[in-house]
Protein backbone atom coordinates (compact mmCIF):
# COMPACT_ATOMS: atom_id res chain seq x y z
CA UNK A 1 0.00 0.00 0.00
CA UNK A 2 1.40 3.36 -0.29
CA UNK A 3 2.08 5.70 2.94
CA UNK A 4 4.02 8.98 3.91
CA UNK A 5 7.41 8.15 4.70
CA UNK A 6 10.31 9.63 5.98
CA UNK A 7 13.47 9.56 4.49
CA UNK A 8 15.45 12.45 5.92
CA UNK A 9 15.20 15.30 7.14
CA UNK A 10 13.05 18.11 5.22
CA UNK A 11 12.07 15.23 2.98
CA UNK A 12 9.34 12.69 3.29
CA UNK A 13 8.14 10.51 0.08
CA UNK A 14 5.22 8.57 -1.18
CA UNK A 15 6.34 5.07 -0.65
CA UNK A 16 4.97 1.38 -1.09
CA UNK A 17 5.02 -0.32 2.52
CA UNK A 18 3.47 -3.57 3.34
CA UNK A 19 -0.32 -3.45 4.34
CA UNK A 20 -0.92 -4.06 8.25
CA UNK A 21 -2.28 -6.87 9.27
CA UNK A 22 -4.70 -7.88 12.24
CA UNK A 23 -1.68 -9.18 15.04
CA UNK A 24 -3.87 -9.61 17.31
CA UNK A 25 -8.06 -10.59 18.38
CA UNK A 26 -8.52 -6.69 19.18
CA UNK A 27 -7.05 -5.48 16.26
CA UNK A 28 -9.29 -4.12 13.75
CA UNK A 29 -7.89 -2.71 10.14
CA UNK A 30 -8.96 0.77 9.13
CA UNK A 31 -9.44 1.85 5.38
CA UNK A 32 -8.13 5.38 6.05
CA UNK A 33 -9.93 8.35 4.81
CA UNK A 34 -9.05 11.25 6.07
CA UNK A 35 -5.66 11.50 7.71
CA UNK A 36 -4.02 14.78 9.01
CA UNK A 37 -0.45 16.41 9.36
CA UNK A 38 -0.13 18.07 12.90
CA UNK A 39 3.01 20.96 14.05
CA UNK A 40 4.49 17.45 15.88
CA UNK A 41 5.20 15.63 12.79
CA UNK A 42 7.24 18.53 11.54
CA UNK A 43 9.25 18.13 14.53
CA UNK A 44 10.22 14.42 13.39
CA UNK A 45 10.22 15.78 9.30
CA UNK A 46 13.00 18.53 10.42
CA UNK A 47 15.10 15.92 12.00
CA UNK A 48 14.84 17.33 15.30
CA UNK A 49 14.38 13.72 16.73
CA UNK A 50 15.70 10.70 16.61
CA UNK A 51 13.24 9.48 13.78
CA UNK A 52 15.02 6.86 12.01
CA UNK A 53 14.25 6.86 8.06
CA UNK A 54 11.43 4.58 7.23
CA UNK A 55 9.31 5.64 9.58
CA UNK A 56 5.32 5.83 8.42
CA UNK A 57 4.06 9.29 9.92
CA UNK A 58 0.12 9.92 10.77
CA UNK A 59 -1.32 9.86 14.11
CA UNK A 60 -4.86 11.60 13.39
CA UNK A 61 -6.21 8.83 11.58
CA UNK A 62 -10.31 8.34 10.47
CA UNK A 63 -11.50 5.35 8.61
CA UNK A 64 -13.80 3.05 7.59
CA UNK A 65 -13.47 -0.73 9.51
CA UNK A 66 -12.32 -3.29 6.84
CA UNK A 67 -11.44 -6.36 9.01
CA UNK A 68 -12.50 -7.12 13.05
CA UNK A 69 -10.31 -9.35 14.95
CA UNK A 70 -12.29 -12.43 16.37
CA UNK A 71 -12.18 -10.37 19.68
CA UNK A 72 -13.76 -7.06 19.03
CA UNK A 73 -17.02 -6.88 20.77
CA UNK A 74 -18.21 -3.08 19.77
CA UNK A 75 -17.27 -3.10 15.88
CA UNK A 76 -18.61 -4.36 12.77
CA UNK A 77 -16.89 -4.34 9.06
CA UNK A 78 -18.11 -0.81 7.68
CA UNK A 79 -18.23 1.37 10.71
CA UNK A 80 -16.61 4.64 10.33
CA UNK A 81 -14.17 5.57 13.17
CA UNK A 82 -11.92 8.26 13.93
CA UNK A 83 -8.87 6.61 16.94
CA UNK A 84 -7.49 9.19 19.34
CA UNK A 85 -3.64 9.80 18.37
CA UNK A 86 -2.94 7.83 21.89
CA UNK A 87 -2.52 4.69 21.48
CA UNK A 88 -4.13 3.02 25.22
CA UNK A 89 -5.14 -0.07 26.85
CA UNK A 90 -8.34 1.12 28.79
CA UNK A 91 -7.62 -0.82 31.61
CA UNK A 92 -4.22 0.25 33.34
CA UNK A 93 -4.17 2.67 36.25
CA UNK A 94 -3.69 5.95 33.83
CA UNK A 95 -6.23 4.95 31.72
CA UNK A 96 -8.77 4.10 34.24
CA UNK A 97 -8.37 7.36 35.74
CA UNK A 98 -8.86 8.67 31.94
CA UNK A 99 -4.76 9.51 31.69
CA UNK A 100 -5.35 7.84 28.30
CA UNK A 101 -1.89 9.69 27.19
CA UNK A 102 -0.15 7.86 29.71
CA UNK A 103 -1.03 4.66 28.90
CA UNK A 104 1.43 1.79 30.96
CA UNK A 105 0.39 -0.75 28.88
CA UNK A 106 1.29 -0.10 24.94
CA UNK A 107 4.84 1.23 24.95
CA UNK A 108 6.95 -0.65 27.82
CA UNK A 109 9.35 0.90 29.49
CA UNK A 110 6.89 4.55 28.96
CA UNK A 111 3.94 6.27 29.64
CA UNK A 112 2.22 6.48 26.39
CA UNK A 113 1.83 5.50 22.72
CA UNK A 114 0.81 6.83 19.36
CA UNK A 115 0.50 6.20 15.38
CA UNK A 116 3.71 6.98 13.32
CA UNK A 117 5.57 8.72 15.86
CA UNK A 118 9.32 8.26 17.07
CA UNK A 119 9.49 6.24 20.57
CA UNK A 120 6.03 6.06 20.76
CA UNK A 121 5.85 2.50 20.30
CA UNK A 122 5.70 -0.33 17.47
CA UNK A 123 2.40 1.70 16.46
CA UNK A 124 2.80 1.97 12.21
CA UNK A 125 1.13 6.03 11.31
CA UNK A 126 -2.10 6.28 9.33
CA UNK A 127 -0.46 8.71 6.33
CA UNK A 128 -1.26 5.50 4.51
CA UNK A 129 -4.11 3.48 2.82
CA UNK A 130 -4.94 1.29 5.99
CA UNK A 131 -3.79 1.37 9.71
CA UNK A 132 -3.93 -1.40 12.09
CA UNK A 133 -5.63 -0.32 15.77
CA UNK A 134 -4.84 -2.59 18.67
CA UNK A 135 -7.66 -2.40 21.62
CA UNK A 136 -9.77 -1.64 18.94
CA UNK A 137 -13.16 -1.50 21.35
CA UNK A 138 -11.44 0.90 23.50
CA UNK A 139 -9.67 3.20 20.42
CA UNK A 140 -12.61 3.51 17.77
CA UNK A 141 -14.91 6.09 18.20
CA UNK A 142 -17.69 5.41 16.08
CA UNK A 143 -19.23 8.18 13.94
CA UNK A 144 -22.25 8.39 11.95
CA UNK A 145 -22.29 7.05 8.52
CA UNK A 146 -22.14 10.19 6.31
CA UNK A 147 -20.63 14.05 6.92
CA UNK A 148 -18.67 16.02 8.79
CA UNK A 149 -15.31 14.90 7.53
CA UNK A 150 -12.89 16.96 7.69
CA UNK A 151 -14.37 18.27 11.73
CA UNK A 152 -14.35 14.93 12.42
CA UNK A 153 -10.85 13.64 11.91
CA UNK A 154 -10.15 16.65 13.93
CA UNK A 155 -11.39 14.67 16.82
CA UNK A 156 -7.97 12.53 16.68
CA UNK A 157 -5.72 15.04 17.88
CA UNK A 158 -6.02 19.14 17.84
CA UNK A 159 -9.59 19.35 18.56
CA UNK A 160 -9.34 17.86 22.01
CA UNK A 161 -5.62 19.00 22.44
CA UNK A 162 -7.04 22.64 22.35
CA UNK A 163 -9.60 21.73 24.59
CA UNK A 164 -7.43 20.03 26.80
CA UNK A 165 -5.44 23.60 27.21
CA UNK A 166 -8.73 25.18 28.22
CA UNK A 167 -9.16 22.43 30.69
CA UNK A 168 -5.73 22.43 32.39
CA UNK A 169 -6.38 26.02 32.73
CA UNK A 170 -10.01 25.57 33.64
CA UNK A 171 -11.32 28.23 31.56
CA UNK A 172 -14.89 28.97 32.45
CA UNK A 173 -17.50 31.29 31.34
CA UNK A 174 -16.82 35.32 31.41
CA UNK A 175 -12.80 34.74 31.94
CA UNK A 176 -10.61 36.48 29.99
CA UNK A 177 -8.13 34.08 27.95
CA UNK A 178 -4.82 34.53 26.27
CA UNK A 179 -3.79 31.44 24.05
CA UNK A 180 -0.04 32.22 22.52
CA UNK A 181 0.26 30.48 18.75
CA UNK A 182 -2.67 30.45 16.42
CA UNK A 183 -1.40 27.18 14.35
CA UNK A 184 -4.17 24.32 14.45
CA UNK A 185 -3.55 23.60 18.13
CA UNK A 186 -3.51 27.58 19.09
CA UNK A 187 -7.10 28.12 17.03
CA UNK A 188 -8.74 24.84 18.57
CA UNK A 189 -7.69 26.01 22.21
CA UNK A 190 -8.86 29.74 21.15
CA UNK A 191 -12.14 28.01 19.67
CA UNK A 192 -12.49 26.13 22.64
CA UNK A 193 -12.45 28.64 25.42
CA UNK A 194 -15.17 30.34 23.58
CA UNK A 195 -16.97 27.21 23.18
CA UNK A 196 -16.67 27.06 27.11
CA UNK A 197 -18.05 30.11 27.61
CA UNK A 198 -14.93 32.76 27.61
CA UNK A 199 -15.84 36.26 27.37
CA UNK A 200 -12.52 37.55 25.60
CA UNK A 201 -9.68 35.53 23.95
CA UNK A 202 -6.67 36.76 22.71
CA UNK A 203 -4.76 34.75 20.11
CA UNK A 204 -1.30 35.51 19.68
CA UNK A 205 0.84 34.75 16.28
CA UNK A 206 2.74 36.30 13.95
CA UNK A 207 1.09 34.75 10.42
CA UNK A 208 -1.64 36.62 8.95
CA UNK A 209 -3.59 34.20 7.42
CA UNK A 210 -3.48 32.27 11.27
CA UNK A 211 -4.89 35.34 12.93
CA UNK A 212 -7.20 35.61 10.38
CA UNK A 213 -8.61 32.55 11.64
CA UNK A 214 -8.67 33.58 14.94
CA UNK A 215 -10.23 37.02 14.07
CA UNK A 216 -12.79 34.84 12.14
CA UNK A 217 -14.00 32.59 15.24
CA UNK A 218 -14.34 35.73 17.81
CA UNK A 219 -11.07 35.95 19.03
CA UNK A 220 -8.60 38.95 19.35
CA UNK A 221 -5.64 38.83 17.04
CA UNK A 222 -2.35 40.13 18.99
CA UNK A 223 0.10 39.80 16.47
CA UNK A 224 3.71 39.30 18.40
CA UNK A 225 6.27 40.83 15.53
CA UNK A 226 4.09 44.04 15.99
CA UNK A 227 5.50 44.85 19.64
CA UNK A 228 5.33 42.67 23.16
CA UNK A 229 2.08 40.95 23.47
CA UNK A 230 1.98 41.52 27.57
CA UNK A 231 2.17 44.61 27.06
CA UNK A 232 -0.83 44.39 24.26
CA UNK A 233 -2.75 42.38 25.94
CA UNK A 234 -2.24 44.43 29.48
CA UNK A 235 -3.46 47.81 27.58
CA UNK A 236 -6.68 45.74 26.55
CA UNK A 237 -7.21 44.53 29.90
CA UNK A 238 -6.71 47.56 32.06
CA UNK A 239 -3.48 46.66 33.36
CA UNK A 240 -4.70 43.16 34.92
CA UNK A 241 -3.64 40.60 32.40
CA UNK A 242 -5.91 37.87 31.77
CA UNK A 243 -7.65 35.57 34.03
CA UNK A 244 -5.96 31.84 31.93
CA UNK A 245 -3.25 31.35 29.82
CA UNK A 246 -2.86 28.49 27.14
CA UNK A 247 0.90 27.43 25.78
CA UNK A 248 0.04 26.12 22.21
CA UNK A 249 3.52 26.81 20.70
CA UNK A 250 5.78 24.80 23.05
CA UNK A 251 9.59 24.53 22.56
CA UNK A 252 9.83 25.82 18.96
CA UNK A 253 9.04 29.45 20.25
CA UNK A 254 10.16 32.61 18.42
CA UNK A 255 11.29 35.75 19.34
CA UNK A 256 9.33 38.64 17.42
CA UNK A 257 11.18 39.36 14.21
CA UNK A 258 11.35 35.51 14.20
CA UNK A 259 15.01 35.37 13.51
CA UNK A 260 15.42 32.83 16.26
CA UNK A 261 14.16 30.39 18.52
CA UNK A 262 14.16 31.06 22.36
CA UNK A 263 12.54 28.24 24.13
CA UNK A 264 11.44 29.48 27.41
CA UNK A 265 9.85 32.85 25.40
CA UNK A 266 6.39 31.94 25.26
CA UNK A 267 6.25 30.03 28.64
CA UNK A 268 7.63 33.44 30.51
CA UNK A 269 5.13 36.05 28.38
CA UNK A 270 2.29 33.37 29.27
CA UNK A 271 3.06 34.08 33.10
CA UNK A 272 4.17 37.42 32.56
CA UNK A 273 0.46 37.69 31.02
CA UNK A 274 -1.92 35.83 33.17
CA UNK A 275 -2.99 37.59 36.65
CA UNK A 276 -1.95 36.58 39.81
CA UNK A 277 -3.53 32.98 40.66
CA UNK A 278 -4.39 32.31 37.12
CA UNK A 279 -4.18 28.65 35.71
CA UNK A 280 -1.98 28.07 32.82
CA UNK A 281 -2.72 25.20 29.98
CA UNK A 282 0.59 24.26 28.46
CA UNK A 283 -0.70 21.68 25.72
CA UNK A 284 2.62 22.96 24.02
CA UNK A 285 5.00 20.52 23.13
CA UNK A 286 8.22 20.56 25.58
CA UNK A 287 11.03 17.46 25.24
CA UNK A 288 13.05 16.36 27.86
CA UNK A 289 15.98 16.63 25.55
CA UNK A 290 16.46 18.30 22.40
CA UNK A 291 20.30 17.51 21.02
CA UNK A 292 19.65 20.58 18.26
CA UNK A 293 19.01 22.94 21.74
CA UNK A 294 19.54 26.83 21.68
CA UNK A 295 22.41 25.97 24.75
CA UNK A 296 23.57 23.29 26.98
CA UNK A 297 20.75 23.26 29.21
CA UNK A 298 18.10 23.41 26.32
CA UNK A 299 19.76 20.32 25.08
CA UNK A 300 18.79 18.69 28.18
CA UNK A 301 15.71 20.15 27.85
CA UNK A 302 16.25 22.15 30.55
CA UNK A 303 14.75 26.05 30.30
CA UNK A 304 15.42 29.37 31.76
CA UNK A 305 11.27 29.78 33.09
CA UNK A 306 10.44 32.75 35.18
CA UNK A 307 9.70 30.06 38.47
CA UNK A 308 10.31 32.69 40.69
CA UNK A 309 7.73 35.11 38.95
CA UNK A 310 4.99 32.41 39.09
CA UNK A 311 5.67 31.58 42.67
CA UNK A 312 4.75 35.72 43.12
CA UNK A 313 1.58 34.98 41.81
CA UNK A 314 0.28 32.21 42.67
CA UNK A 315 -0.47 30.47 39.28
CA UNK A 316 -0.69 26.92 38.25
CA UNK A 317 0.24 25.23 35.10
CA UNK A 318 -0.57 22.05 33.58
CA UNK A 319 0.84 20.26 30.97
CA UNK A 320 1.31 17.18 28.58
CA UNK A 321 0.30 14.91 26.28
CA UNK A 322 -3.57 15.29 25.84
CA UNK A 323 -6.29 12.44 26.95
CA UNK A 324 -8.05 12.53 23.39
CA UNK A 325 -10.21 9.80 24.39
CA UNK A 326 -11.18 12.22 27.79
CA UNK A 327 -13.10 14.67 25.21
CA UNK A 328 -13.72 13.16 22.16
CA UNK A 329 -17.07 11.92 22.56
CA UNK A 330 -18.59 14.95 24.02
CA UNK A 331 -17.00 16.73 20.92
CA UNK A 332 -18.18 14.99 18.49
CA UNK A 333 -21.54 15.58 19.88
CA UNK A 334 -20.94 18.93 19.69
CA UNK A 335 -20.07 18.72 16.07
CA UNK A 336 -23.15 16.51 15.44
CA UNK A 337 -25.43 18.61 17.37
CA UNK A 338 -24.04 21.73 15.05
CA UNK A 339 -22.36 23.31 18.07
CA UNK A 340 -19.14 22.91 17.22
CA UNK A 341 -17.23 23.32 13.83
CA UNK A 342 -13.53 23.09 14.33
CA UNK A 343 -12.85 22.04 10.15
CA UNK A 344 -12.79 26.29 9.74
CA UNK A 345 -8.86 25.70 10.78
CA UNK A 346 -8.57 23.18 7.63
CA UNK A 347 -7.11 24.59 4.49
CA UNK A 348 -5.85 21.86 2.37
CA UNK A 349 -7.73 18.76 1.93
CA UNK A 350 -5.11 16.83 -0.67
CA UNK A 351 -4.51 13.58 -2.08
CA UNK A 352 -2.19 11.26 -0.04
CA UNK A 353 0.22 11.63 -3.03
CA UNK A 354 0.57 15.49 -2.34
CA UNK A 355 2.25 14.99 1.07
CA UNK A 356 5.32 15.72 0.38
CA UNK A 357 4.32 18.73 -1.36
CA UNK A 358 2.11 19.99 1.69
CA UNK A 359 4.83 18.80 4.63
CA UNK A 360 7.37 21.38 2.22
CA UNK A 361 4.70 24.38 2.99
CA UNK A 362 3.15 23.90 5.86
CA UNK A 363 6.85 23.54 7.59
CA UNK A 364 7.32 26.75 6.26
CA UNK A 365 4.36 28.07 6.87
CA UNK A 366 3.58 29.72 3.41
CA UNK A 367 0.46 29.98 1.13
CA UNK A 368 -1.70 29.62 3.85
CA UNK A 369 -1.27 26.36 4.87
CA UNK A 370 -2.66 25.91 8.73
CA UNK A 371 -4.24 22.31 8.38
CA UNK A 372 -3.54 19.95 5.96
CA UNK A 373 -5.95 17.11 5.81
CA UNK A 374 -5.08 13.71 3.16
CA UNK A 375 -7.39 11.65 1.73
CA UNK A 376 -5.38 8.50 0.87
N1 LIG B 1 -0.14 18.08 24.10
C1 LIG B 1 -0.49 17.37 23.04
O1 LIG B 1 -1.08 16.31 23.15
C2 LIG B 1 -0.19 17.90 21.67
C3 LIG B 1 -0.92 17.44 20.57
C4 LIG B 1 -0.69 18.02 19.31
C5 LIG B 1 0.27 19.00 19.18
N2 LIG B 1 0.98 19.40 20.27
C6 LIG B 1 1.98 20.47 20.18
O2 LIG B 1 1.29 21.72 20.15
C7 LIG B 1 2.14 22.68 19.53
C8 LIG B 1 1.37 23.43 18.45
O3 LIG B 1 0.98 22.53 17.41
P1 LIG B 1 0.50 23.12 16.02
O4 LIG B 1 0.14 21.96 15.16
O5 LIG B 1 -0.49 24.19 16.22
O6 LIG B 1 1.91 23.71 15.52
P2 LIG B 1 2.35 24.91 14.57
O7 LIG B 1 3.82 24.81 14.53
O8 LIG B 1 1.56 24.85 13.30
O9 LIG B 1 1.89 26.24 15.33
C9 LIG B 1 2.69 26.93 16.25
C10 LIG B 1 2.40 28.43 16.07
O10 LIG B 1 3.10 29.15 17.08
C11 LIG B 1 3.50 30.39 16.53
N3 LIG B 1 4.55 30.98 17.38
C12 LIG B 1 5.90 30.78 17.34
N4 LIG B 1 6.50 31.55 18.28
C13 LIG B 1 5.52 32.23 18.92
C14 LIG B 1 5.53 33.19 19.97
N5 LIG B 1 6.65 33.59 20.56
N6 LIG B 1 4.33 33.69 20.39
C15 LIG B 1 3.16 33.29 19.80
N7 LIG B 1 3.11 32.38 18.78
C16 LIG B 1 4.28 31.87 18.36
C17 LIG B 1 3.92 30.03 15.13
O11 LIG B 1 3.92 31.17 14.28
C18 LIG B 1 2.87 28.98 14.73
O12 LIG B 1 1.78 29.57 14.03
C19 LIG B 1 3.35 21.91 19.01
O13 LIG B 1 4.37 22.01 19.99
C20 LIG B 1 2.84 20.49 18.96
O14 LIG B 1 3.86 19.54 19.04
C21 LIG B 1 0.77 18.88 21.49
ZN1 LIG C 1 -1.18 15.73 15.99
ZN1 LIG D 1 -3.63 1.95 29.54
Amino acid sequence: MKAVVYREPFSVEIGEVERPSIQHPNDVLVRITSTAICGSDLHMYEGRTAAEPGIVFGHENMGIIEEVGEGVTSLQRGDRVVMPFNVACGFCKNCLAGNTGFCLTVNPGFAGGAYGYVAMGPYTGGQAEYLRVPYADFNCLKLPKEGHEADFVLLADIFPTGYHGCELAQVSPGETVVVYGAGPVGLMAAYSALLRGAARVFSVDRVPERLAKAEEIGAIPIDFSQGDPVEMIKEQTDGEGTDKGVDAVGYQAQVGDASKEEPAIVLNSVIQTVRPTGRIGVPGLYVPSDPGGVDEHAKQGMLRVAIGKMFEKGQVMGTGQCNVKRYNRQLRDLIIAGRAKPSFVVSHELSLTEAPEAYRKFDQRVEGYTKVVLHP
